[in-house]
C-alpha cells in the first residue's frame, strides 16, 4: 500500500520504517528541513537500538522516502498516518494539541485523491471528534476522506519489536471500510494473531492514555511500598515478587528505584488529569496527582541516601552513573537520573555525570554539570558513586572492579541492581532504595 507518516520524530520515524519493513511503499514527511535530510541520508537524529539498520536498508530498497512537501504526500498515499508530538502545554498539565491540528489541515488542503487519514499520537479524550471538523473546513468535498485512531504502544529502546510484533492493535474507526483498511495496512500482525480491537475514537484514544497511567501507577505503588520497607527494614524486591507471582497482577512494572520518567508517562497522568477536570471529573482521576508525588519522593530520597552516607554533599565529589530516563535510550526527558544528579549539584557536590548515549542531551539540558566520556573517568576522584540508570555496562560492575576504578567506597544502587550483602562484603558502605541489603 501507498502510506505516508506525517511527522518524523520517534514514534513517526519508527512507524515509517516498520511499514516500509512490512512491505508498504512509504513516505516520512517532516516539516523540519534537516531532519528529513538526515533522514533521507540513512541518519538517525536518535538513539533506537535496531532502527538505524531498517531505516538504511528501506532507504536502500526505495520502499522508503522522505519529504518535506504536502503536495506530494497529498496526491499520491492512500493512507496518511499521524506521528506528530502533542507535547505539555508550557505552564499547564494538558496536552497541546495544535501540531495535529496543523497536520490534519495541511493534509486537509492537499489531499486529492480518497484517502485515510489514522492518528497514531497520545491525545486528550475528544480529539479525533474535532479533527473530524478540521477536515471538513479544509478538505476538497469531491475526495472522500476518512478519519480514524489507531494508538501506539510501543517502548523506547524496544521500539521496532514493539511495531513489528504488538500485543495488540486498537483502532477507532466510524466506517467499516476503514477497519478493512487497516487490517490490510496491519495484514502481517494479523497473521500472527495478535488481538484486533476495534472501537469508537473515544476509546481508542483513552486506551492509550489510560495504559499509560496504569503503568505509572503501578511503578509509583512498589516505590510507595518503599517507603514503607525502609522504614520497618523490610526488602522491596521481596515484597515485588511476592506481589507479581500473583497472575492478576504479574511482575512486569514492580521494578522499585527512581522511579518514572521519559516523553510519555509523565506528560500522559498530567494531561489525563487536565482533561478529566474538564469533562467535569476531577475526582476520578486526582489519585494520579499522588502517583507523580510519589514518584518524586524517591528522587529525594536517593538524594537522602547521598547526604547521610557523606554526612554533607558541599565539597563532595560524585559520580552520577546514568542519565537517560531508563536504559537503551538516549532520551532525557523529565529523567529521574538526571534530576538526581542536578539536585546533588544544587546541594553543593561535585557532579561527573557519565552515561553510554546520554550525555550529548543531558549536556544540552544542563550544562553546568560535568560529563565524563567514560564510566572510569567518571569515578576516577569520588567520594560517592550513585547507580541512577540500569545500563548493562552498570550492572556488570562488581564491587572489586570497581574497586580497580576509584578511591570511592560507597555506592547508592537508585534501581536496586546489586546485591548490597554483596558490596557491604566487599567493604563497600551500600545503600538502596526500598531495602537494606
Ligand atoms: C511508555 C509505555 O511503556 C509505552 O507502552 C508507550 O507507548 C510509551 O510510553 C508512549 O506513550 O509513547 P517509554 O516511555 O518508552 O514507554 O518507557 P517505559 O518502558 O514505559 O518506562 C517508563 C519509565 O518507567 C522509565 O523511566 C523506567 O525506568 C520506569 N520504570 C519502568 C520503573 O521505574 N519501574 C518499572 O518497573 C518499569
Amino acid at each position: 500500500m501507498k502510506i505516508s507518516v506525517i511527522g518524523t520524530g520517534y514514534l513517526g520515524a519508527t512507524h515509517a520504517a516498520c511499514l516500509a519493513e512490512l512491505g508498504h511503499d512509504v513516505v516520512g514527511l517532516d516539516t523540519d528541513p534537516l531532519k528529513i535530510e538526515s533522514l533521507a541520508a540513512g541518519e538517525l537524529p536518535f538513539f533506537e537500538p535496531g532502527l538505524a539498520e531498517l531505516l538504511n536498508r528501506h532507504v536502500g530498497t526505495g520502499r522508503l522516502r522522505f519529504t518535506t512537501s504536502y503536495e506530494e504526500v497529498g496526491a499520491w498515499a492512500e493512507v496518511h498516518f499521524l506521528g506528530v508530538g502533542t507535547p505539555q502545554r508550557q505552564g499547564e498539565g494538558s496536552a497541546d494539541t495544535s501540531f495535529v491540528e496543523a497536520a490534519v489541515r495541511s493534509l486537509a488542503e492537499t489531499i486529492t485523491r480518497d484517502a485515510l487519514i489514522v492518528g497514531k499520537s497520545t491525545v486528550p479524550v475528544g480529539t479525533t471528534q474535532r479533527l473530524r471538523e478540521v477536515l471538513r473546513r479544509h478538505q476538497d468535498p469531491s475526495v472522500e476522506i476518512g478519519l480514524a485512531w489507531n494508538p501506539e504502544f510501543l517502548r523506547e529502546g524496544f521500539a521496532v519489536q514493539d511495531t513489528l510484533h504488538p500485543d495488540r492493535i486498537v483502532v477507532g474507526v466510524e466506517d467499516a471500510a476503514h477497519e478493512r483498511t487497516l487490517k490490510a495496512v496491519y495484514s502481517a500482525a494479523e497473521e500472527q494473531g495478535v488481538p484486533f480491537i476495534v472501537t469508537d475514537f473515544e476509546t481508542a484514544e483513552l486506551v492509550k492514555v489510560a495504559a499509560n497511567a496504569f503503568l505509572a501507577t503501578k511503578i509509583s505503588f512498589i516505590n510507595a511500598l518503599s517507603e514503607i520497607t525502609e522504614t520497618v527494614g523490610g526488602d522491596i524486591q521481596t515484597l515485588a515478587a511476592g506481589l507479581g507471582l500473583d497472575e492478576r497482577i504479574g511482575p512486569k512494572f514492580l521494578r522499585a528505584g527512581l522511579g518514572f520518567g521519559g516523553g510519555c508517562l509523565p506528560k500522559d497522568i498530567r494531561a489525563l488529569q487536565a482533561r478529566a477536570s474538564e469533562l467535569g471529573h476531577e475526582r476520578s482521576m486526582r489519585f494520579l496527582s499522588e502517583v507523580e508525588d510519589i514518584n518524586l519522593r524517591r528522587r529525594e530520597r536517593a538524594v537522602f541516601l547521598a547526604t547521610a552516607m557523606l554526612g554533607e554533599l558541599r565539597g563532595k565529589k560524585v559520580a552520577a552513573l546514568g542519565a537517560a530516563f531508563k536504559p537503551n535510550s538516549d532520551d532525557v526527558r523529565d529523567s529521574p537520573a538526571l534530576d538526581v544528579a542536578v539536585r546533588l549539584f544544587d546541594a553543593g557536590a561535585e557532579v561527573a555525570v557519565y552515561d553510554p548515549k546520554a550525555n550529548f542531551n543531558a549536556a544540552r539540558r544542563f550544562p553546568r554539570l560535568r560529563y565524563e566520556e567514560s564510566l572510569a573517568a567518571a569515578v576516577a576522584d569520588a567520594d560517592l558513586i550513585l547507580v541512577l540508570t540500569e545500563w548493562d555496562e552498570f550492572k556488570s560492575m562488581s564491587p572489586e572492579s570497581l574497586a580497580l576504578l576509584t578511591p570511592a567506597r560507597k555506592i547508592v544502587d537508585a534501581r536496586n541492581v546489586f546485591s548490597g550483602d554483596r558490596w557491604n562484603s566487599a567493604g563497600w558502605e551500600f545503600a538502596a532504595l526500598g531495602r537494606k541489603h
